[in-house]
């Protein structure tokens, strides 16, 4: 039987229940577009999920529990800075730092690649989003008029300085 722990105030959670974060593949592709329907007024269609995946210089995730993908992220290198380009968490799963904790391995793997550091558009509306980036490091970094072609919102455009070393990893050699 396996072991129960503690998680605050939330019931108990065996490990098989606990969320991981691991590389996003072609077959989470049907899971990570039916989450991006729920939480995004404009959803990427599936044949764009598959081609960002299938793309050099991408670092994609999932969080899963068990075998249920809970939410993902996408992201992708363009000279020299990663781009967050889509995240989403299933909304029965908001509020438990599923999204911190695959932020924290997208930051994690973005070490391997040199870079100068994160940036991302959210929505000027989207308060939840913005206060997971200021807390996670991204700090106001101007707007983009009209970015969003459903309502005409602005975009907040954010940035988060990489660490000296992400600059200039040692040579693994
Ligand atoms: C934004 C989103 C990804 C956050 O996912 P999440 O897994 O619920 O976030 P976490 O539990 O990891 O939250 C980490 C921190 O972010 C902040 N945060 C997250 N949601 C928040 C909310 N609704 N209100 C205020 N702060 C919030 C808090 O500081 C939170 O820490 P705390 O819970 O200890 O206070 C999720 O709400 C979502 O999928 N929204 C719809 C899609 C979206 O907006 N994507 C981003 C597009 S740019």
């Amino acid at each position: 039987m396996a072991r129960t722990t503690s998680s605050g105030g939330r019931g108990r959670v065996t490990p098989e229940h606990r969320p991981r974060v691991r590389p996003m593949r072609m077959t989470d592709v049907p899971h990570v577009h039916a989450i991006d329907c729920a939480v995004s007024a404009i959803p990427w269609p599936r044949h764009m999920l598959h081609a960002e995946l299938g793309k050099s210089g991408t670092l994609d995730v999932v969080s899963v529990i068990g075998n249920e993908v809970v939410g993902f992220i996408l992201s992708s290198r363009y000279a020299d800075v990663w781009h967050i380009l889509n995240v989403g968490v299933r909304p029965d799963h908001w509020r438990r730092g599923i999204a911190r904790t695959m932020m924290a391995e997208v930051f994690d793997r973005a070490h391997e690649l040199p870079h100068l550091g994160f940036t991302l558009e959210v929505r000027v509306s989207n308060a939840a989003a913005i206060a997971l980036y200021r807390r996670l490091g991204f700090v106001d970094h101007g707007v983009r008029p009209g970015y969003y072609s459903d309502n005409n919102e602005d975009a907040l455009v954010m940035w988060r300085e990489g660490l000296p070393e992400d600059v200039s990893p040692e040579d693994p050699g």
